[in-house]
């Protein structure tokens, strides 16, 4: 039985009457008004490309941020708009902020504290209290969302999941029956350790708030152990169980667990594989820019903890080395605009976009480039035939709490012929044993590899992209739905028991 099978058939026996409330701060689906009338988009980023398939599985309601300029008109009164567009599968409950609310709590203490803080503090933290002040006030706003949908579930059996950094407070005060309601939590980021977390005036408010459910799931182990820690360190009055993993605080066990995220194998490689991709890579082929023999590939949000400056610099000094590969190959960076209303991810940007050309200047030649800069959002279906397409991807983050973008580059690659490098500070790299692993800091090793990577025989890539594969086919987001549910369940019986 497949992952999916198995979960539908336990969403179908054992699931049957519980109703699952999803909650995150970005949304799944964005309207936009554009030239042609009204547009639906599919936002970059790794929580909601993984979560869709799951609502589509589970046919819940998911509460998110209205962020985009058609959304109102998109919903009906109560914000509610059914989708995926055209399929209607499940529901989307729209919340909307004001200027205020995003400015405090989503550009501020979310992208300005949280994000630097559990990223190892690769930008400084800016501890401001208007900040704090907003993400509190968000926080309830979504806990009242959810109340009400709670409200209409009276008696049912309901699972609440919340998910990432964005909302750590937010089951505080959710009213829920401790009968029928589960509470879940999932961390989409990294932990970090107890010493980085403890600079955080509000170190103990973000860990009681997550102590309000009944799990709170990481990616990895490191990242439970982290938490473990943090919670034994900065509040003496909960009981932390580092052999069972759970910590109990105010007459309430929250189970602190590792469930490593995944994607959607199937859909991918079998979209891979499809006449339409097929198309697509010989008319991507046919532009002038990508008619090299060699095709490198990356994909990331414009993002500080991408390390996509780190990667230029190898791409730089590989370049400089290896003088024979000059006009054999492109490197393509698709790196979708990300929370470009903040400094340093404006900054970044720019410095970004003048590697690019510095290096495009430095080392063109006829009809040459060595870097194609894409800096748009590019919808799954068509991602998958650049990587289909490439003959490597980097993942350079610095520090990143999984990486889906290694996860989908190997289920896409079915002619397995490509090799991906990826960063040793990902959670991705603790489960893809068979990458050719970079540290992104030491850029003369990161060079050697990108050469490596290019000189593989095909006989090694092939048997190292077909272990990478066996292992993401198992453990594909279904699976990871299933082991998330699976201990929900088992929680709330063993509760009911007592
Ligand atoms: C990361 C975070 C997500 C976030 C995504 C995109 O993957 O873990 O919570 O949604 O980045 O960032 P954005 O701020 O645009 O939602």
């Amino acid at each position: 039985m497949s992952a999916k099978e198995r979960l539908y058939s336990f969403l179908e026996t054992k699931l049957a009457d519980y109703d699952l409330i999803l909650v995150s701060n970005r949304q799944p689906y964005e309207h936009r008004y554009s030239s042609k009338g009204i547009d639906c988009i599919t936002p970059a980023g790794g929580l909601t490309a993984a979560l869709d398939p799951v609502m589509q599985a589970t046919k819940g309601v998911w509460i998110a941020w209205g962020s985009g300029t058609a959304d109102r008109d998109a919903a009906n009164e109560e914000g509610h708009v059914k989708v995926p567009p055209g399929k209607d599968l499940y529901l989307l409950h729209r919340l909307w902020l004001t200027k205020q609310d995003l400015k405090d709590y989503y550009y501020g203490f979310s992208n300005q504290v949280m994000w630097p803080l559990f990223h190892n503090a690769f930008g400084r933290p800016s501890f401001k209290h208007s900040f704090w002040r907003g993400y509190e006030r968000v926080n309830k706003k979504f806990a009242v969302a959810v109340n009400k949908e709670l409200q209409q579930r009276k008696g049912r059996n309901t699972i609440v999941w919340i998910q990432d950094y964005q909302l750590a407070l937010c089951s505080e005060w959710i009213q829920r029956d401790y009968e029928t309601t589960m509470l879940l939590h999932f961390w989409h980021i990294p932990w970090p350790s107890s010493e980085l977390f403890g600079i955080c005036p509000w170190r103990q408010e973000l860990l009681r708030g997550l102590l309000h459910n009944d799990i709170v799931g990481f990616h990895i182990r490191e990242y439970v152990y982290n938490f473990l820690r943090s919670v034994e360190r900065y509040l003496p009055e909960a009981e932390v169980d580092y052999r069972n993993r759970h910590v109990v605080y105010k007459n309430n066990i929250t189970h602190i667990r590792e469930y490593p995220i995944s994607v959607d194998f199937d859909y991918i490689n079998h979209a891979a594989r499809s006449r339409k991709t097929v198309d697509r890579i010989k008319h991507l082929r046919s532009n002038m820019r990508f008619q090299f023999p060699i095709i490198g590939l990356g994909v990331d949000r414009m993002d500080y903890t991408k390390g996509i400056i780190e990667k230029l610099k190898s791409l730089a000094v590989f370049l400089k080395k290896y003088k024979h590969y000059r006009k054999k190959f492109v490197y393509v960076l698709v790196a979708p605009p990300s929370r470009s209303r903040i400094d340093l991810y404006r900054r970044v940007g720019y410095s970004i976009q003048n590697m690019v050309s510095d290096i495009n200047y430095d080392f063109q030649a006829a009809e040459w480039q060595p870097i194609v800069f894409m800096h748009e959002n590019l919808p799954l279906d068509e991602l998958i035939a650049y990587y289909r397409m490439a003959d490597f991807l980097i993942v350079s983050s610095l520090h990143d709490g999984m990486n889906l973008v290694a996860k989908e580059y190997v289920a896409a690659q079915v002619d397995q012929k490509g090799v991906l490098l990826i960063s040793e500070f990902t959670g991705a790299a603790k489960e893809m044993k068979d990458a050719l692993i970079i540290n992104p800091f030491d850029t003369e090793q990161f060079a050697r590899r990108i050469g490596e990577a290019i000189r593989m025989p095909l006989r090694e890539r092939r048997v190292r992209m077909q272990k990478l594969q066996d292992y993401v086919a198992k453990h594909d987001i279904y699976h990871w739905l299933y082991t998330i549910l699976a201990d929900a369940l088992d929680i709330s019986t063993e509760r009911k028991l007592f």
